[in-house]
C-alpha cells in the first residue's frame, strides 16, 4: 500500500487572466485530498470516497476518467496493472477550491510511492498538469502548482512557467463561501476566450489592469499590508465581473462578506458558481463572515493563507 497527498487551493488574484500569461497569486489551503494505492485483482480502478458538494462527482465523472488515463500515460503505467486507487481526505470537492488538481497530485504521489519511482515535486507537478488537462483542456498550471508545493505562490505562465514562493509574515484567516453550483472550468475559460476575440479593445484594457494589479498585490503581500491586499481583491473581483465570469450567487457572497467586515472578497477559481474567498484576519472576523454565509444557506470553509 502507498499514499500521496495534494492540497486544496485558493486563487487570490487573476484567475482566467493567468491563462494568457498575466501573473497570478494562489495559496494552498490546509484541506487536502489523499490517495491510497493498493494491489487488486483487475486493471486500474478508482474509488472516490471524497466528501462532495452535491452533484460534483457525477458531473466530473467522465473528466476524472480522462484525467486518470492521462496520469497513467504520463507515468508509463499500463492501465491493466492490477491496482486500485482510493481517494479520500478532508477537502470537500467543490468548484473553485482546486479539487481536481489536489486529486491529480495525490494520485501521482501515491503511484510514485507504490512503484518506488521516487519522483521529485517538480515531476509530480508536471504529471498533475497532464492530469489537469482531463478536466480543464488547457489549464494554466497554477492549480496543480499550489496543490503540489502547498504554499503561497506567484505564478506566471510561460516557457518555462515562472513560479516563486511568496512569504506572508504570518498566516491570515480567510473564509471560502461555496455557492454549491458545480461548474465546468473549460467552458468558463472558453467563454472568456470568445469574448476576448470579439471585444479586443475592451479586453486588452482589462488585461492590462489585471497585470498592473498583480504587481501591486505581490508588494502588498510581501509587506503584509492586509488592508491593501483586501482592496486589491475587491478590485480584482470587479475585473472578473467585467470579463463576465461572476454570477449573482458569487456577487451576493462577496457583498455579504464585505458588509460583515471582510477586508476584501472576490470569486476564486473558474467562477460562474463555485467558491468565493474573503480576507478575514482574526478568528472573530472569520467566524462572523462564515456564520453570515451559512445563515444565507451556503456552506463556508474557515481556513488560512500563507
Ligand atoms: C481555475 O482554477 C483557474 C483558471 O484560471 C483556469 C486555469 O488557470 O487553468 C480559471
Amino acid at each position: 500500500m502507498a499514499q500521496g497527498i495534494g492540497f486544496g487551493k485558493v486563487i487570490l488574484f487573476n484567475e482566467h487572466f493567468v491563462v494568457y500569461g498575466i501573473p497570478a497569486i494562489a495559496s494552498a489551503i490546509s484541506a487536502k485530498t489523499t490517495a491510497v494505492v493498493e494491489s487488486s485483482e483487475e486493471g486500474v480502478a478508482l474509488i472516490d470516497d471524497r466528501q462532495e458538494t452535491p452533484r460534483y462527482k457525477k458531473e466530473k465523472f467522465e473528466q476524472q476518467k480522462d484525467s486518470l488515463n492521462r496520469i497513467l500515460n504520463a507515468m508509463n503505467i499500463d492501465p491493466n496493472t492490477p491496482i486500485k486507487i482510493i481517494l479520500a481526505g478532508d477537502l470537500v470537492t467543490a468548484s473553485g477550491i482546486g479539487a481536481s488538481a489536489a486529486s491529480c497530485v495525490a494520485i501521482a504521489r501515491a503511484l510514485s510511492s507504490y512503484f518506488n519511482l521516487n519522483l521529485s515535486d517538480e515531476r509530480i507537478n508536471e504529471i498533475a498538469y497532464e492530469g489537469e488537462k482531463g478536466y480543464h483542456g488547457t489549464p494554466s498550471g497554477i492549480d496543480n502548482t499550489a496543490a503540489t508545493f502547498g504554499c503561497l505562490v506567484w505564478f506566471k505562465r510561460g516557457e518555462p512557467n515562472v513560479i516563486e514562493r511568496l512569504i506572508l509574515k504570518k498566516p491570515v484567516e480567510i473564509v471560502m463561501g461555496n455557492t454549491e453550483l458545480v461548474t465546468d472550468t473549460s467552458s468558463a475559460v472558453a467563454g472568456v476566450r470568445e469574448r476576448k476575440q470579439r471585444y479586443p479593445d475592451k479586453y486588452d484594457k482589462l488585461f492590462k489592469k489585471a497585470e498592473n494589479l498583480s504587481y501591486k498585490a505581490k508588494n502588498a503581500i510581501e509587506s503584509a499590508d492586509l488592508e491593501l491586499i483586501g482592496n486589491l481583491m475587491n478590485e480584482n473581483h470587479r475585473l472578473l465581473q467585467n470579463i463576465e465570469v461572476s454570477c449573482k450567487e458569487l456577487d451576493l457572497l462577496v457583498d455579504l462578506a464585505i458588509k460583515e467586515g471582510a477586508l476584501g472578497a472576490k470569486l476564486t477559481g473558474g467562477g460562474l458558481g463555485g467558491n468565493m474567498v474573503a480576507l478575514t484576519p482574526g478568528k472573530e472576523l472569520q467566524e462572523r463572515v462564515a456564520q453570515a454565509i451559512e445563515k444565507e444557506g451556503f456552506s463556508a470553509l474557515r481556513t488560512s493563507i500563507g
